[in-house]
């Protein structure tokens, strides 16, 4: 389609998209309410659409097939690859959508025939197996001795698949293939990949494409009780259907019928637990149940957009629409304008109109499924109504969203049930428990889900905060702390400094219950075996009040590095629990007015990183707030002498889509930290002249630093300040490993105007980063006094 010139918005601005970001899903509310209010019909490059907003508009676009065809609908937002277009082709991928990426009148023609395969009665007569189904799957989860589940996996993952093969004909057994591809379609349909992250894709899609094909001739030859069989059946009678278009069918609908019940069924548990008042008006009166699922529909649809394209020059809300254009229709955003529904950010299942929602589209492509959907998701809620009123949700704030355009789906629907024991003392990175920030605290928080989302985070395990609970209610010293605490004046350095040395003094002397020890000496051993010759490894403090939005409070607690025996691990998780009460903390928290009342520190500890060059990098620039930049500081050895501000490190500026370097600054990174394997511990040495003069790092490792902070941005849903090292035991292109990322606090928390109205235009020359070189990231932000 042609450029828009009348509507040009500056590239990477941030107020250019009022704080939209197309593909995250984890909270883009915001960002919705915004564009309604500003900017209700938005042309977004970075997707190449127009985005529409306000309820009105998504539905008067729906309504008008004529002008707005959905011939896109099914388009890849990102082209494919040349490799996944081939491994398509060579495979005889040639499906096309079922129906909603069809036009009249071949999509009236089809619609006409599936319908009749496709009636209710059908479906309602999967009812009781649907329930057998559900039962099956909720007892299963409620046997588990540890007393602990996630919805998402255990009960919405396979009830709807279940059923969906089960009324095409397709073989039940394979649910997990099925969700496989389906995973596959929605990424390369609506997906952010690269040509590389496609290939394993491709494959699946082909091997998807050649079953719906399989299905069709299967039915052919032995007809059968069955949605394909009823359409080659209606074939066979006349109906103006051929075998390609029944196998697209199939296509469309062994992707439509599960993925988004899937997430209603995840979304429903997952917003009545969390409002438990509505949950219980539902046991009190089971009826509700219908409305109440309209009402989950409305507030968390689980498709957010969809696409139409305009056949001719057009307009919405007064906006011009030229000819050939891809619209976006946010029905995310449209059921909650609050001029159609009245205090539209509230979850209230006694809404009187929230079944105007659009989650299933409007005009003829309306879903064909919707009944169905409903329907499952109705018997879940009984289910659990019946079989686990009780049930509670773990750490509802932490649920977040994959990364998609059109398809809001949580990663997780974590639940607990009958007073489990939720508060383990040791959690491994790596073990595939939900990661949970009260129980881990901020940073191993992130190193858990960094694990769990693959990137090249160090093996390691966190000590927990009931851990730390439980030693200092069982050491007695709790009494105390509250009692020095307690009309402290923060102004009164002498007599916080003579409080905070006594506290930690008790915290790093009492002994600790041999319970609790023996937990994290077990847990170390377990880290060891994993290695062929001992590791030294890092401990860290993690503190739940560590990144407080606002307020960029880390620096506040200890790291101690290169740690070899257990005895040294357990004394400095013991000065990592200390230091939460540090005079600097204490009076932190009372000149913030934050209670001491459930303050606690987790630990991690980590396998410890050979670093040749270390250092942060931000997925924003710190010094205007430029989301287009991607900002690194680097400098010779171990991190903390970049991250405490010891050095001045090189500070590179690259640009976030080209990851090319836009500014540099070689800083003097006068000493470097490196281990000092006779002392087992870090030393600091001077850096020779001929290596400060130069930049510590290449523009392919950059690179590299670059893509895994974009990386994490993507995984958060926000800009993303981490830490990360090249590791020099580990060979070149696979040793950058990630330490730490947290939400980026300075800016972030700023409304995005004030951000993008000190933001240089991009196309300004690139201005000279002196001033800066001090600055860089690191002073920029508050940052840890880590290294001791
Ligand atoms: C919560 C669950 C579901 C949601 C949110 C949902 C949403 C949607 C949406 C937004 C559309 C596009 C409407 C348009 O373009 O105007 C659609 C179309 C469609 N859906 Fe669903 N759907 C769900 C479940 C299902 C199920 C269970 C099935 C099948 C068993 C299904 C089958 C279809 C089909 C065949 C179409 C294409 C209709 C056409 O183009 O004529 N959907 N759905």
């Amino acid at each position: 389609m042609p450029a828009p010139t009348d509507h040009e918005p500056a590239v990477g601005c941030p107020v250019a998209h009022h704080g939209y970001e197309p593909f995250s899903m984890t909270d883009p509310f915001p960002a919705y309410a915004q564009l309604r209010a500003d900017e209700p019909v938005m042309y977004d490059e970075r997707v190449d659409c127009w985005v529409v907003t306000r309820y009105e508009d998504v539905k008067a676009v729906f309504d008008d097939w004529e002008t707005f065809s959905s011939e896109n609908a099914q388009a890849p937002v990102r082209e494919r690859g040349p490799q996944a277009r081939k491994i398509m082709e060579d495979g005889g991928f040639t499906a096309y959508s079922g129906l909603s990426a069809r036009i009249p009148p071949e999509h009236t023609r089809i619609r006409k025939v599936v319908s009749k395969a496709f009636t209710p009665r059908r479906y309602k007569a999967l009812e009781p197996f649907i329930r057998d189904n559900v039962d099956t799957q909720l007892r299963a989860m409620l046997a588990r001795p540890e007393r602990r589940g996630d919805l998402l996996r255990d009960l919405a993952y396979e009830v709807p698949t279940v059923t969906i093969l089960t009324l095409i004909g397709a073989d039940t057994g394979k649910v997990d293939t099925f969700k496989r591809w389906s995973d596959s379609r929605a990424a390369m349909t609506w997906g952010d990949l690269t040509d590389e992250e496609q290939i394993p894709h491709a494959h699946n899609l082909v091997e998807y494409w050649q079953e719906c094909l399989r299905l069709v001739a299967q039915a052919h030859a032995e007809g059968g009780d069955s949605l394909v069989a009823d359409l080659v059946r209606a074939q066979q009678d006349g109906d103006p259907i051929s075998d390609h278009e029944i196998a697209s069918v199939c296509y469309s609908l062994l992707f439509a019928g599960h993925e988004t019940t899937t997430t209603l069924i995840s979304n429903t548990l997952r917003l009545l637990l969390a409002h438990r008042d509505q949950w219980e008006a539902l046991a009190a009166d089971p009826k509700r149940i219908p409305a109440a699922i309209d009402e989950v529909l409305r507030f968390s649809p689980s498709i957010v957009g969809w696409r139409r394209k305009a056949l001719r020059n057009s307009e919405i809300g007064g906006t011009a629409i030229p000819e050939g254009a891809n619209v976006l229709l946010l029905m995310g955003s449209a059921n909650r304008d609050d001029a159609r529904f009245e205090d539209p950010e509230v979850f209230d299942i006694s809404r009187g109109n929230a079944r105007e929602h659009l989650a299933f589209g409007f005009g003829i492509h309306y879903c064909l499924g919707n009944m169905l959907a409903k329907l499952q998701a109705r018997i879940a809620v009984e289910q659990v109504l019946t079989l686990a009123p009780d049930l509670e949700l773990v750490d509802p704030e932490a649920i977040t969203f994959g990364d998609n355009l059109s398809f809001r789906v949580p990663d997780a629907v974590p639940v607990r049930w009958d007073g489990a024991d939720e508060r383990p003392y040791i959690q491994f990175f790596d073990d595939d428990t939900a990661p949970r920030h009260e129980l881990l605290g901020g940073k191993c928080a992130s190193l858990v889900s960094m694990t769990q989302a693959d990137m090249p985070v160090p093996p390691g395990f966190a000590v927990t905060t009931a851990l730390y609970d439980d030693f200092v209610a069982e050491s007695g010293i709790a009494d105390g702390i509250a009692r020095l605490l307690a009309d402290l004046d923060p102004d009164d350095v002498a007599q916080v400094d003579a409080v905070s040395a006594r506290i930690r003094d008790a915290i790093t002397s009492r002994p600790v219950p041999d319970r609790l020890r023996q937990s994290t000496i077990e847990a170390y051993e377990r880290l060891q075996s994993r290695f062929d010759e001992p590791v030294p490894v890092a401990v860290r403090s993690s503190a739940t009040a560590e990144d407080l939005p606002d307020a960029s409070f880390a620096g506040q607690q200890d790291t101690y590095l290169w740690l070899t025996d257990r005895e040294s691990v357990a004394e400095h998780i013991r000065r990592c629990w200390a230091s939460l009460y540090t005079s600097r903390a204490i009076t932190y928290r009372l000149k913030n007015d934050i209670p001491d009342e459930g303050l606690s520190m987790a630990v991690a500890v980590q396998k410890m990183v050979n670093a040749k060059v270390a250092g942060v990098a931000m997925t924003l620039d710190p010094t205007n707030g430029d989301r287009s930049k991607i900002v690194v500081d680097a400098s010779y050895g171990v991190g903390e002498m970049v991250v405490s501000g010891l050095v001045t490190p090189d500070n590179i500026v690259l640009d976030k889509v080209m990851l090319t370097v836009v500014a540099e600054t070689v800083g003097a990174k006068h000493a470097e930290l490196i281990p000092d394997a006779e002392s087992h511990s870090l030393i600091e040495r001077e850096v020779e002249p001929r290596r400060r003069e130069r930049r510590c790092m290449s523009d392919a490792d950059l690179r590299t630093v670059a893509t895994i902070a974009k990386r994490a941005e993507k995984h958060y849903g926000c800009p993303q300040d981490i830490e990360w090292a090249l590791d020099a035991d580990l060979p070149d292109g696979e040793n950058l490993l990630l330490l730490q990322s947290r939400p980026e606090t300075v800016w972030s928390s700023k409304p995005a105007v004030s951000a993008a109205s000190t933001t240089p235009p991009t196309d300004a020359p690139a201005k000279p980063r002196t001033g800066l070189v001090m600055s860089g990231i690191t002073k920029s932000m508050t940052r840890p006094q880590s290294h001791r």
